[in-house]
């Protein structure tokens, strides 16, 4: 049977930086762009995938945002290095922040960035572990 070709790209994510947060779901969204993704669904994943990055810059220490194009689907992987996170089930209710007051002067911290996630994913998945990380897993299939 032939192999699906397969894209994989991986962008660095500095915690604490927001002179280039964001960056890697632009890089992303240029990629599928450009390899002729559907447009709409080329958005959701850029919106999915800047939601992820920037909760590693605000939440954690650094990371690596991961994407695989294949086919069938697009996968997303925002992988951190940080506290992880106590609740996940309180952490996806809309409006809840821990984001302190200096984050919240730069317009984040709604508490809306897991739920946006959850709403633009077709599958959403996270593993934490209390002082080593997260992993955000996201898949996106072509709907219409
Ligand atoms: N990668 C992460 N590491 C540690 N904690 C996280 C991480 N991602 C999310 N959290 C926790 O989950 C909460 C909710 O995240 P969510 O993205 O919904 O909101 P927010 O980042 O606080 O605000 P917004 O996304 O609206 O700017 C965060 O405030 C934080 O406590
Ligand atoms: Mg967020």
């Amino acid at each position: 049977m032939a192999e699906q070709a397969v894209l994989e790209v991986a962008y660095q994510i500095v915690g604490g930086d927001f002179s280039q947060a964001g960056d890697g779901a632009s890089r992303l969204k240029r990629v599928l762009q450009q390899i002729g993704l559907a447009p709409a669904l080329a958005r959701r994943i850029a919106v999915a995938a800047y939601e992820a990055e920037l909760n590693v810059v605000i939440h954690a220490y650094s990371g690596v945002l991961k994407a695989k194009v294949s086919p069938v689907k697009v996968e997303v992987w925002a992988e951190d290095q940080g506290p992880g996170i106590p609740d996940v089930e309180l952490a996806m209710q809309e409006g809840y922040s821990t984001a302190p007051d200096h984050v919240r002067a730069l317009g984040f911290g709604a508490g809306m960035g897991l739920p946006n996630m959850r709403r633009n994913a077709d599958g959403l998945e996270i593993k934490t572990v209390l002082g080593e990380g997260t992993v955000v897993y996201m898949y996106f299939t072509n709907r219409a």
